[in-house]
């Protein structure tokens, strides 16, 4: 298989634009409006995909609800990241059988990141006779001719052949929010980290262009979005493979000059390649958001190595001392694995020490699940699982303690907030670092930034109240 991305063409994209208009005459025949649901599981790349396939769904005539039940389309956008997130897909699709019982005509797709596992598209295949149509992330591009096809043909449709990967621009997006929009600058994953599924089922690291990116935030700005989160898996290698000399950096700056007011963050960053130029650059903007989700994974250097990650504890450690050097307010999350295939009880208390002197806001934390085909999968793993969840526990409650002892240090502070949204009788805000501050205030206020002054907290949330109020 060549290593080689295949960017879409326009016409290639005209084409699935063709028969988006096909369906929607379909429909017109029939006389009504068609109803379609999506479901997304797992991260902000599903996230951005479900926009996707939802401004497809939209071209294609259809009103976008919120539940599966009746709808004339249902799409479920899966991650694989962990055996938990697969059984869960598995258990609400058999829960589909009943409401397309309750309405036959219903058409089921599943797509996203399980859809890029052969075992899967093998199951559905074998075992779900009432999903009409599977197709991966490389697919994706070609969804309303999938769609097309299982209306027409009656016949199931499965896209999953293996690639490396495309780039599609131009496919319409349905955002969430009109404040707040997902950028995908990359896609796909070389790093091939032990235990990760990721580069098999999205393919190899391909960037878009930056006149691409750069067109796609002016215009969300123009919109009124305030709050940009650029997506990658590891969004420090951008632009290595478009050999023009632009780095993430670079690309941050770029839209850091954009004028406007609204701030940018980024997810996610490999510690490996994060370097003391992006640090600086971060420091330089006030639109950069001193916010940093900087996966570690382990404490342990030994663990590290058997991870396929690239980097020491020690070698963390300095770029995390060198972050908050330039940037004394940053808020730093990240990811860990607890039970590793061979973490010794030492090992696992080297993760211990390390949230300790780091002092993360927030850390996502997860047991080692194998996922078939990686490395990891196989690798010797005598830890009895309840030694592992003895672990996770621990490391949750140090966190906690952690977490609540940064959040009362907020008390007192005031702080710059994008009012973003109401919760009964207040409205919520999120600070630069994306912690949720709930305050009273006018409805008016909301998709603005306000000045915060911090008055109380939970581990969770915070409270807070307008300066002049
Ligand atoms: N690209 C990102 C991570 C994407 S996956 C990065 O490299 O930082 C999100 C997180 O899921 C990972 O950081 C890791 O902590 C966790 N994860 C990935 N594979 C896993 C597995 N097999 N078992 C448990 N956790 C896993
Ligand atoms: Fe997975 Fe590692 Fe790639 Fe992140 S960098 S997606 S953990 S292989
Ligand atoms: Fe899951 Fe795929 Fe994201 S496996 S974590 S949805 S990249």
């Amino acid at each position: 298989m060549s290593n080689k991305t295949t960017v879409i063409s326009e016409a290639q994209l005209n084409t699935q634009f063709a028969f988006c208009d096909r369906i929607a005459d379909l429909w017109r025949i029939e006389g009504r409006t068609p109803t379609a649901y999506v479901e997304t599981y797992g991260c902000q790349q599903n996230e951005a995909d479900s926009e996707k396939i939802r401004g497809y769904l939209t071209q294609c005539g259809y009103a976008i609800q919120k539940e599966a039940e009746g709808a004339d389309v249902v799409v479920m956008n899966t991650c694989a990241i962990r055996e938990h997130a697969e059984q869960r897909v598995f258990g609400n699709l058999g829960a589909l059988t009943h409401t397309k019982r309750r309405h036959p005509e219903q058409k089921i797709f599943l797509c996203g990141c399980m859809a890029g596992e052969t075992k899967v598209s093998d199951r559905i295949k074998k075992s779900y006779p009432y999903v009409d149509g599977v197709f991966s992330t490389h697919h994706l591009w070609q969804f309303p001719e999938i769609l097309f096809n299982v209306l027409t043909r009656r016949k199931r449709q499965f896209y999953v052949a293996d690639e490396p990967g495309s780039i599609a621009e131009g496919i319409p997006h349905v955002r969430d929010s009109e404040l707040k929009a997902w950028v995908s600058i990359m896609y796909g994953c070389n790093n091939f980290c032990t235990y990760c599924i990721v580069p098999y089922v999205r393919g190899r690291e391909r960037s878009r262009l930056p006149e691409d990116i750069l067109k796609e935030c002016r215009e969300l700005i123009e919109s009124g979005v305030r709050d940009i989160t650029l997506l990658g898996q590891n969004v420090n290698s951008y632009g290595k493979d478009l050999k023009i000399g632009v780095d993430f950096a670079d690309l941050l700056a770029a839209i850091a000059e954009i004028p406007g007011e609204f701030m940018i963050r980024f997810m996610t960053s490999h510690p490996r390649d994060a370097s003391t130029k992006l640090f600086d650059t971060m420091a330089k903007y006030p639109k950069i958001a001193k916010q940093l989700h900087l996966p570690f994974q382990s404490g342990s250097s030994r663990v590290l190595k058997a991870m396929n990650r690239h980097y020491d504890r020690e070698t963390y450690l300095e770029k995390v001392r060198y972050a908050k050097s330039v940037m004394p307010d940053l808020v730093l999350t990240s990811d860990v694995i607890v039970g590793f295939p061979g973490e010794t009880e030492e090992e696992f208390e080297e993760t211990i020490s390390l949230i300790q002197e780091v002092h993360y806001d927030s850390l996502f934390t997860f047991i080692f699940s194998p996922r078939t085909g990686t490395p990891a999968a196989s690798m010797e793993d005598p830890t009895p699982k309840a030694d592992k969840s003895r672990r996770f526990d621990k490391l949750c409650t140090v966190q906690n303690g952690i977490s609540e002892q940064i959040h009362e240090a907020y008390i007192g502070r005031t702080m710059r907030c994008l009012v973003d949204g109401k919760d009964k009788d207040l409205l919520t805000a999120r600070t630069e670092g994306g912690r949720l501050v709930r305050f009273e205030g006018c409805d008016s206020l909301i998709g603005t930034f306000q000045d915060l002054t911090i008055t109380g907290c939970t581990t969770w949330s915070l409270t807070g109240k307008m300066q002049n109020a």
